[in-house]
């Protein structure tokens, strides 16, 4: 990927060299500055490859830079090179799918800024987002006067120097994720002319009186404040707070503020359009601000403590017209029916999870809805109609985890906007058919499991739609291997476990990675990345064509039929994590697994009848867990991360029995083996995913904490594991490219639980 965008890079600076050279408008950059471009690159760690243009006389044409075209003294410099959507609470319900992207780290430049940087006297915008930077803020950074945009977010910057307070000029400032800690925010009230101010995710907690420094900001219109571990606000310095009528964004997010956090958000500013007060510790006390507010179009208030009925606050809403977006998910509320949405009529977004609402799903006339969230309920009685014509918009639709029952309605199928579909642990029965999926042609994650639905689809059916993710498991898809997955050419995870396939393997299945052969660079080649088709009845043996499943991470074909050798392609799933084959018939011997080495954490060939020596093993220097195989040699403590391994149920000669404790996945000591072991995150990474379907809320659990962000997609295997791998804390990892939620189930949740203990200890 990299070394494609160094070609572009290099043909735009062959081109360039050829084009500019003789063009009259050719300014040459004054030298001055050019020396200090020079200085703050040697403090980069990938200076060279990422600033690899900055050579050559004209430092106005290197990358990132952009001089005054009259003085050539360099005015802005823009060197956020991350290309990755990010996508923050406060729209994190999406109209589309993103687009994901494989995590690269050398998008980043890392270590320091130079104090070089204050000799670009006339800069006015300076952006080194996403850069891994760590240390302080050059205190000589006051002197650079004309700034008006500074963007620093996503770094590991340690703190902030007062000088900050000259900054006079500065229009947009984001500090927004980094290690900042702070007693008082005195430089702020300097900055006058601030518009836009992120503090976000920093350690403020112990922060007095906050409130009085954002007060001074005159014309301010969003704020950030989320994840800053504040407390709540000092009622004197409420008295002093003259109301803006500038201030449009406010969230405050993550922090510890109960209800008294109103009257501060009330006389700051009348004119709030977006407000974010999710993950606090608000209750009933606030349901009157609803009618002060009247310009609310998106109201955060997930994970708070509201308890009374939900259908209590609806009519508490001046703004309900004008309300696009209102999440409320996952507070106490007491159990009641779905409330009456019909005045919300501008309703984008609505998610409404774990909200105790109980009865009918019944909805009235949407004619935006986007988004509807109601998983997580105690809906029951039959599933709606989604008339077309009354959810002609809808694009996300996740109603799983309550208790609707009886047979899908066929209007389902009409929803032509749908890309995301979930209606997983319902007590839903009878068939899906082609009618149900008729016009679904915009659909990329289907989830129907853990109902009793029966694929009732004809072999030679084409979908309309191309899947990315579907999960099916505990439907009968079976006895057939369901051959409309043929045509779905972009699915990264199958998780059809449990569906009733008595057939042989199919051999086409690698035909689909094949077809994946993608033209721009091998590293964003797609797709398989998790591949799960395990208690079925499949029989025969195995293709031998796994080099095509190059970026399979996770393969789980255990307690199935299958039988013959374990192909030798096996040995070429380069990114493969975790490789279970147990409980079926395969035989012979196991095959040199070489270009896995670096990779496998997780092997269970166990209740087969393999032979093997374990000496093969001894090269796998990151197994976390072994269960097979042969002959146990002596150097078997050679395997240095290997936590647990079970040789029992095996064809061994020098058995040394470990015990049963192994041979489920359920059971949770093995889990705690797992998760204790030097990076508990590998086994998250292994068996979390598939990955839930839901958004990752903070604090939901304590991973999230610190910054447990799910970069999923494509890379999620490959992008989470190389960021679990190394190192947790670095900050440039904490990133969100997409919020997902995960499957929990007890096995993982123990996991879960067992990696937090351990990483709280760490911290
Ligand atoms: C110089 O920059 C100004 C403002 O950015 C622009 O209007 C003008 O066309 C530029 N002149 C040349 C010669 O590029
Ligand atoms: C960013 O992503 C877009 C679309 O995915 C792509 O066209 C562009 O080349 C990428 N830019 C960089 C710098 O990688
Ligand atoms: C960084 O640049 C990318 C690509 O241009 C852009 O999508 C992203 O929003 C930028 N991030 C910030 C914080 O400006
Ligand atoms: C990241 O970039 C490096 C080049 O620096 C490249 O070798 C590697 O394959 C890339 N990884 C991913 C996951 O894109
Ligand atoms: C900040 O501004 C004051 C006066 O405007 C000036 O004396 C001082 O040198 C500046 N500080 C820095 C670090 O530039
Ligand atoms: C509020 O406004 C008054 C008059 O406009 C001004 O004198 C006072 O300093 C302001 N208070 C604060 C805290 O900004
Ligand atoms: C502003 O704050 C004061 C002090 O807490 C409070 O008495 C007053 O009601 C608030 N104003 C509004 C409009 O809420
Ligand atoms: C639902 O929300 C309550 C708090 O209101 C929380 O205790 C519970 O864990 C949530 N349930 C799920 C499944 O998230
Ligand atoms: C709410 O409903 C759930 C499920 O129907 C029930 O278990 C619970 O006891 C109810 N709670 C109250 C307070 O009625
Ligand atoms: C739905 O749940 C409610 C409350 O638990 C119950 O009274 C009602 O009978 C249920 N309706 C159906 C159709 O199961
Ligand atoms: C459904 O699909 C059929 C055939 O592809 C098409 O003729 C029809 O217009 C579609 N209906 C809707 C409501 O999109
Ligand atoms: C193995 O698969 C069968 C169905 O083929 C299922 O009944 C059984 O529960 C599965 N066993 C395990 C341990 O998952």
């Amino acid at each position: 990927m990299l070394s494609s965008r160094l070609n572009q890079l290099c043909v735009a600076t062959i081109l360039c060299i050829f084009l500019c050279h003789g063009s009259l408008h050719a300014e040459l950059c004054a030298e001055a500055d050019k020396q200090a471009l020079l200085k703050l690159k040697e403090g980069f760690v990938h200076g060279m490859e990422l600033l690899s243009s900055w050579n050559g006389h004209d430092c106005c044409k290197w990358k990132g830079v952009s001089c005054n075209n009259l003085t050539g003294h360099v005015t802005s410099l823009d060197l956020n090179f991350s290309n990755i959507t990010l996508v923050e609470d406060l729209n994190y319900l999406l109209d589309d799918m993103p687009e994901m992207e494989f995590f690269n780290r050398s998008t980043e430049l890392g270590r320091k800024i130079d104090s070089s940087i204050c000799e670009l006297q006339h800069l006015t915008f300076l952006d080194l987002t996403h850069n891994s930077l760590q240390g302080e803020i050059p205190k000589c950074i006051g002197s650079l006067g004309q700034l008006t945009h500074l963007k620093l977010a996503w770094n590991g910057l340690s703190s902030v120097p007062y000088t900050m307070s000259n900054l006079s000029n500065l229009e947009y400032l984001d500090l927004g994720k980094n290690y900042f800690v702070a007693r008082d925010l005195d430089w702020l009230s300097h900055l006058s002319s601030l518009k836009y101010l992120d503090l976000s995710k920093n350690n403020f907690g112990a922060l007095i009186d906050w409130p009085s420094s954002i007060s001074k900001i005159p014309f301010l219109s969003e704020l950030y404040l989320n994840d800053c571990g504040l407390h709540q606000v000092n009622p004197k310095s409420i008295s002093r707070i003259n109301s803006s009528t500038f201030l449009q964004i406010l969230s405050l997010s993550g922090n510890h503020f109960d209800s008294s956090i109103m009257s501060w958000v009330l006389n700051v500013s009348k004119v709030l359009t977006v407000l974010d007060l999710s993950h606090n510790e608000l209750d009933n006390g606030i349901i009157k601000s609803f009618n002060t507010l009247c310009h609310l179009k998106k109201l955060y208030l997930g994970f708070n403590k509201l308890s009374d009925q939900l259908s209590g606050y609806l009519p508490e809403f001046c703004s309900a017209k004008d309300l696009e977006v209102l999440n409320l998910d996952h507070n106490p509320f007491s159990n009641g029916t779905l409330p009456d949405f019909s005045l919300f009529s501008s309703l984008e977004r609505l998610s409404l999870q774990n909200t105790s609402i109980v009865g009918p799903l019944l909805f009235g006339h949407s004619p935006r809805l986007k988004a509807l969230d109601l998983s997580l309920n105690n809906l029951n009685g039959s599933f709606p109609v989604f008339e077309v014509t009354k959810f002609a918009t809808l694009h996300f639709l996740d109603l799983s985890h309550n208790k609707l029952s009886g047979r899908l309605p066929y209007t389902i199928g009409k929803l032509s906007n749908l890309w995301f579909l979930s209606i997983s642990s319902n007590e839903l029965n009878g068939d899906i058919s082609e009618e149900h999926l008729l016009n679904l042609s915009s659909l990329k994650i289907l989830d129907v499991s853990k109902n009793s639905l029966s694929f009732n689809l004809s072999p030679d059916w084409v979908p309309p739609f191309q899947l990315v993710a579907l999960y099916a498991s505990f439907s009968i898809l079976g006895p057939q291997f369901p051959l409309w997955l043929k045509h779905q050419r972009k699915l990264q995870v199958l998780q059809i476990s449990n569906t009733y396939i008595t057939d042989s393997f199919p051999e086409w299945l690698g035909d689909i990675s094949s077809r994946f052969v993608y033209s721009f660079c091998e590293t964003s080649s797609l797709p398989v990345t998790y591949l799960d088709l395990s208690s079925n009845a499949l029989t025969g043996p195995l293709p031998n064509c796994w080099q095509k499943f190059q970026n399979l991470e996770v393969l789980n074909l255990a307690n199935n039929s299958l039988s013959g050798s374990v192909p030798e392609s096996f040995g070429n799933l380069r990114s493969i994590l975790s490789m279970h084959l147990n409980n079926n018939n395969f035989s012979g011997d196991i095959p040199s697994l070489a270009l896995c080495k670096g990779s496998l954490r997780f092997i269970d060939f166990g209740d087969n009848n393999l032979e093997g020596t374990l000496q093969t093993w001894l090269e796998f220097e990151h197994l976390i867990v072994l269960r097979l195989r042969g002959l146990i040699p002596d150097n078997i403590g050679h395997l240095k991360n290997l936590e647990s391994i079970d040789l029992s149920q095996n064809h061994l000669q020098g058995m040394i029995p470990v015990g049963k404790q192994f041979d489920t996945f359920d059971n949770s000591s093995y889990v705690g083996n797992i998760g204790l072991c030097g990076m508990p995150l590998v086994n998250q990474c292994l068996d979390v995913i598939p990955p839930r379907i839901r958004r990752v809320h903070k604090k939901e659990d304590q991973l999230l904490s610190f910054e447990f962000y799910l970069g999923l997609g494509l890379g999620f295997f490959v992008g989470f594991w190389s960021v679990c791998g190394t190192s947790i804390i670095k900050p440039s990892w904490r990133r969100a490219y997409f919020r997902w939620f995960i499957n929990v189930t007890d096995w993982i949740y123990v996991t879960v639980v067992v990696f937090t203990i351990k990483m709280k200890r760490r911290f």
